[in-house]
């Protein structure tokens, strides 16, 4: 019997999770995701994946608010009974969340604890609570960024985050091995259609010029990335970090 996989992602709405949304349900998989605030957004990404004749269902929630993620998982349980006919979700995709971008002298302390609050502590805990419901065998897939690896002017508060996830993933995956659940990260370059990048034609130019296949990337670029991880091709990789960039830094 093929039994009907689920995955939970952050910031599902738009960008990049929604392009994770789409390949997944494509695939074949049902879709619980999560938006911040832009809910005409989340209801025409819920009416795509329907379209595909996947379930969908977009429920808001801050990821930088860790004391409200109780109250999530209990809506989401009723969720997951009442539309899903299930009581666990297969994939747990960390997806949300924006950036700031400010040289290391001029990065504030509210700066630095947005990002904290959003990319680390918000995935940190987020994470621990979805275990409660996250199937043995499923996977977590962490979005963090190439510029955990690689230095930009003006990342370091975002950058730091992301490399802690990097860090947080590997541990995931070390403790998590003896339910069979892996957890790998993807780290995106730059990728422009969503808000978390800054967009201009000089900006574009100069990414398209230090990316080996000469182009930006885009969010239909990272999706497949994920759905890979998360299918049974991806089931000896564990603890890893894959960089999606089309070719920088090499
Ligand atoms: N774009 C890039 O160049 C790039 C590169 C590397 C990594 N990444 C990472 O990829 C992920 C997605 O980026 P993106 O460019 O696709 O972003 P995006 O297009 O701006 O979409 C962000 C999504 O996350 C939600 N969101 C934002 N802040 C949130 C919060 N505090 N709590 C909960 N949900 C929140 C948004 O919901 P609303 O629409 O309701 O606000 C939206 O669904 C982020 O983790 C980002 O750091 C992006």
């Amino acid at each position: 019997m093929i039994t009907q996989k689920i995955a939970l992602i952050t910031g599902g709405s738009r960008g990049i999770g929604k392009d994770i949304a789409m390949n997944l349900s494509q695939k074949g998989v049902d879709i619980l995701f999560t938006y911040r605030s832009n809910k005409s957004e989340a209801e025409a990404t819920v009416a795509a994946i329907q379209s595909f004749g996947r379930k969908a269902v977009a429920l808001p929630l801050d990821t930088s608010q860790p004391n409200t993620f109780p109250a999530f998982f209990e809506q989401a349980q009723v969720i997951l009974q009442d539309k899903f006919a299930t009581d666990r979700f297969d994939f747990l995709i960390n997806n949300a969340g924006t950036s700031v971008t400010a040289p290391v002298t001029e990065t504030t302390e509210a700066q630095f604890d947005e990002m904290m609050n959003i990319h680390l502590k918000g995935v940190y805990f987020f994470t621990q609570k979805a275990l409660d419901y996250l199937r043995d065998g499923g996977r977590i897939v962490n979005i963090s960024s190439a510029v955990s690896r690689q230095t930009f002017s003006g990342a370091s508060a975002y950058a730091i985050m992301k490399g802690a996830i990097d860090v947080y993933t590997r541990y995931l995956a070390l403790e998590l091995g003896p339910r069979g659940i892996r957890a790998n990260v993807v780290a995106p370059g730059a990728i422009f259609g969503g808000s978390a990048m800054q967009d201009s034609p000089e900006i574009r130019t100069f990414v398209a010029g230090i990316t080996a296949l000469g182009r930006v990337g885009l969010p239909d670029d990272i999706g497949g990335v994920v759905a890979f991880l998360c299918s049974e091709d991806a089931k000896w990789v564990n603890g890893q970090r894959i960089e999606v960039t089309g070719g920088v830094g090499l």
